[in-house]
């Protein structure tokens, strides 16, 4: 692999994901690691990624300088620059200067190995306050900036390079260029991690740690779970049985989807438990929505582990028994949790992968490894129906925390109308890729006055929030185009019994969250 040193902040996620879009797969390590552990993984190149110290600052996060002996060719960026220069010799000046966003960058000469092939005067994306004075003995100043005399540097014998500016934003404008040198010219490492070696080699995977016992997956509807349980069907086949929890508090047509659409292009053996009563029963009477979060949780495990149970004596029968539970766990889950960082608890979140961690099950987890972007991938690689695969994120919890007030059966059924009519023009309007997510909230308490026909009618309103957003930890409101928001509230007015006005949310994240409970 290539290995993608963290210095800390987000960088290093979007730096590994930008290799992997190169065709080279990645694994993000921490500062921490040593030079020892570094050989063990015996990697291909290294990314030494930005952060938000300053080499000068007490505790400021080191690297173990033999790391740059093991002969690896390695590439810093920023902070990962700054480190690499002062490691080998060269100078970081703390200017008190700060260069921050787009800045003019030209290349010197023809740009060496790692900035061939570039235009001389470019725009590159800094955040920066100290700055390399002084390139190592050995190395090539490669570029520089108005206010940077080293901006990136190269040393081809020893395959050392590192630029200032962050090559892994959209904002550089020939950022993806100046990773693919590194990793393929300076590097010499072919491009071949691509959708079909990672179905091939999880396939090998999942059938060395399955053997022929059975596995159990739960299907949520949304893409993480169907590629899971896809791409374990694939390994073991019929091996696998997936259960899904119709829990009434789905969009509308998502039930056949799963049941008709995604079966159909898998093959999978499905379980569906019909729990829609249990759920209605359950939530009656509840509007507070920490409440209701709790109690959707609750009441999915507990269906999920009837069915579960169903299955483990049908399979304990049969003389195979279930000793493997599937997760659609992804990457950045794995690497925020070994990051450790407490984030505070806004919301409980419910997740259909987040299962009770049931001792009785060994996890079958083969997308540990992958980004979101990845996963899509793999799912229609894997021929299943865009509708699952380009799926925007949708709630464990589901309808039942767009629905401000009690959950009843007539509301969700108002609601699921007003959401299909929202999803449908959205669709037409071509915008489904554009938008992140839309929530659609029925104002289940709220009443007002309005006229329709001849009549007066006091009914409630539906809120749209339509939001645009990279990872959902901040969201802007996504700005509809005025003749496409008129068409949805003439139609939910018009089609949506009971609703008599249509609102739009205007709230960034922060500080409104994107769904409403
Ligand atoms: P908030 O409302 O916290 O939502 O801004 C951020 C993103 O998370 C989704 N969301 C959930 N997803 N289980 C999930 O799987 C949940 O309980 C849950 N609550 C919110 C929300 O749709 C948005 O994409």
């Amino acid at each position: 692999p290539v290995l993608v040193v963290d210095f800390g902040a987000q960088y290093a996620q979007l730096i590994a994901r930008r290799v992997r879009e190169a065709g080279v797969y990645s694994e993000i390590v921490p500062h921490s690691i040593t030079a020892e552990e570094v050989a063990a993984k015996n990697p291909t190149g290294i990314v030494l990624s930005g952060g938000p110290s300053s080499v000068y600052e007490e505790g400021a996060p080191a690297l173990d300088s033999k790391i740059f002996d093991l002969g690896v060719p390695t590439m810093g960026i920023c902070y990962g620059f700054q480190v690499m220069a002062q490691s080998l010799g060269g100078e970081v000046a703390h200017s008190g200067l700060r260069e921050y966003g787009s800045t003019g960058a030209t290349i010197t000469g023809d740009g060496g190995t790692l900035l061939a092939g570039q235009p001389t005067d470019q725009t590159v994306w800094m955040s920066h306050g100290d700055q390399v004075s002084k390139a190592p003995e050995g190395f090539e100043v490669l570029a520089s900036t108005g206010s940077t005399a080293v901006a990136a540097f190269g040393n081809d014998e020893r395959k050392l390079y590192g630029v200032q500016w962050h090559p892994e934003v959209k904002h550089s404008a020939h950022g993806q260029a100046v990773l693919e040198n590194f990793l393929h010219r300076a590097a010499g490492i072919p491009a071949d991690w691509n959708p079909g070696n990672v179905i091939a080699e999880q396939v090998d995977n999942i059938r060395a740690q399955v053997g022929s016992a059975r596995v159990i997956c739960g299907l949520s509807g949304g893409v993480d779970s169907a590629v899971a349980a896809a791409l374990v069907h694939k390994a073991v086949g019929d091996q696998l049985v997936c259960v899904f929890v119709d829990h009434g508090l789905l969009r509308q047509d998502e039930r056949r989807q799963v049941e008709e659409d995604y079966v159909a292009s898998t093959g999978v053996r499905l379980v569906t438990v019909d729990a829609r009563e249990q759920f209605l029963t359950a939530l009656a009477g509840v509007t507070d929505p920490e409440q209701k979060r709790k109690i959707i949780g609750r009441e999915f495990i507990r269906s999920f582990e009837q069915a579960e149970a169903d299955l483990v004596r049908e399979a304990q029968a049969d003389g195979e028994p279930i000793r493997f539970l599937v997760q659609g766990t992804l990457y950045p889950d794995v690497v925020e949790s070994g990051g450790g960082t407490g984030t505070a608890n806004i919301k409980s979140h419910h997740n259909v992968g987040g299962l009770p961690e049931d001792l009785q099950f060994e996890l079958v987890e083969p997308l540990r490894t992958l980004f979101k972007d990845e996963v899509r991938a793999i799912g229609s690689e894997l021929g299943l129906p865009d509708v699952i695969v380009q799926r925007q994120p949708f709630p464990g919890p589901g309808l039942g925390i767009r629905i401000v007030g009690e959950v009843t059966a007539e509301r969700l059924e108002l609601l699921k109308k007003a959401d299909s009519i929202v999803r449908e023009e959205l669709t037409a309007a071509g915008l489904d890729r554009e938008i992140w997510q839309c929530p659609v909230v029925l104002l289940a308490d709220v009443r007002s006055v309005g006229v329709q026909g001849d009549g007066r009618t006091y009914g409630h309103p539906i809120v749209l929030r339509p939001v645009s957003s990279e990872d959902a930890m901040t969201a802007d409101w996504t700005r509809l185009p005025y003749d496409l928001l008129a068409r949805i509230s003439n139609r939910i007015t018009n089609e949506v019994d009971g609703v008599n006005r249509v609102v739009l949310d205007v709230t960034s994240k922060p500080p409104g969250t994107i769904e409403w409970e």
